[in-house]
């Protein structure tokens, strides 16, 4: 991992000053105050965190637009690898295909930002690899067995609770950094959640009848995210793939793709090498899917939506 700390040009973020001073980005700066007793600690990230990069610096903000955003302007700026950004609720949450994410106080919203040295096309597979951290924190730490939907879509009982989006910064031909989002619907209710989308998402706090703890989830999320990355790094990413097939419970499903313009239907077989997924149509082609909007037929009148996105 690239732990450089350069960070030149970091002083107006978001609309907001953070930080003239360099050693500010080994701690965690808090810029936000929550009055409702809902905050999440900073000082409670830093006791628990065991990661080597990942999470070891961090901005915290009550509300702003996106944390992919801040994320992207602060790696732009030379930000170091693994700095996070995180906050109680964005007023421009952004999802996946450009639709915009629900996302108030009580979840989990943050970015983090990687360097990896990879062509930008292979960003695919940090998306998944984003997913099966997030699987394997749920289950270690909440005894949840949630599922993928190809390709980052976290599902409980069918509802999606957490959704991924990976950004990036291209120079020239390389990737400068990458950001990967996570959107967890943590210790929110569903009844605050606009009435479309209630059927189609989940929370946490729905499913195990409390709240969680939010830095715990975090610490352990992103320590599980390293483990991923580290193996990613060391080009064991098969590995990960084979997490992948192993606990997204999607292969083999009846799916519709829809590609811009296109729609095809078929079985989900497989992921190739670079995490595409490959799915079998009706007249027996293969077809190969690197992105776009993938619904599980579950029966002929009744489809999974992805959630939290608002119109
Ligand atoms: C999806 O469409 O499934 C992806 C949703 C990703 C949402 C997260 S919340 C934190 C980060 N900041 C954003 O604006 N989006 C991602």
């Amino acid at each position: 991992m690239n732990t450089s700390s350069d960070t030149a040009g970091l002083r107006a973020v978001g609309g907001q000053r953070i930080s003239g001073d360099s050693s500010y980005f080994t701690r965690y700066e808090v810029t936000a105050k929550v009055t409702q007793g809902l905050g999440i600690r900073p000082s409670e990230i830093r006791k628990c965190l065991r990661t080597r990069v990942l999470g070891q610096a961090g901005v915290y903000f009550r509300s702003l637009a996106s944390t992919n955003d801040v994320a992207k302007q602060l790696a732009s700026g030379g930000m170091r690898e693994g700095t996070i950004v995180l906050a109680e609720s964005q007023f421009r949450g952004k999802g996946r295909l450009g639709r915009k994410w629900f996302s108030p106080e009580g979840g989990l919203w943050f970015s983090v930002m990687l360097r990896p040295r990879i062509e930008p096309k292979h960003v695919l597979k940090l998306t998944l690899l984003g997913s099966v951290a997030v699987v394997k924190t749920l289950s270690k730490l909440c005894g949840i067995r949630a599922e993928i939907k190809w390709p980052n879509d976290v599902l409980i009982t069918k509802r999606k609770v957490c959704g991924i989006l990976a950004e990036t910064g291209i120079k020239g031909k390389n990737l400068e950094f990458a950001i990967l989002g996570f959107g967890i619907n943590a210790n929110l209710d569903l009844a605050a959640f606009p009435r479309n989308l209630r059927n189609s998402a989940t929370t946490l706090k729905t499913h195990l009848g409390k709240e969680i703890s939010r830095e715990i989830l975090l610490c352990s999320l992103l320590e599980n995210a390293e483990v991923c990355y580290d193996l990613f790094e060391s080009g064991k990413f098969e590995e990960i793939l084979d997490d992948w097939r192993k606990l997204s419970g999607f292969l083999g499903s009846h799916v519709r793709v829809l590609d811009g313009q296109r729609t095809i239907e078929g079985i989900a077989l497989d992921l190739d090498s670079d995490g595409a997924l490959i799915v079998r149509l009706k007249d027996g082609n293969v077809h190969k899917v690197i992105s776009g909007n993938v619904i599980r037929v579950i029966r002929a009148s009744r489809s999974e939506e992805d959630c939290n996105w608002i119109s």
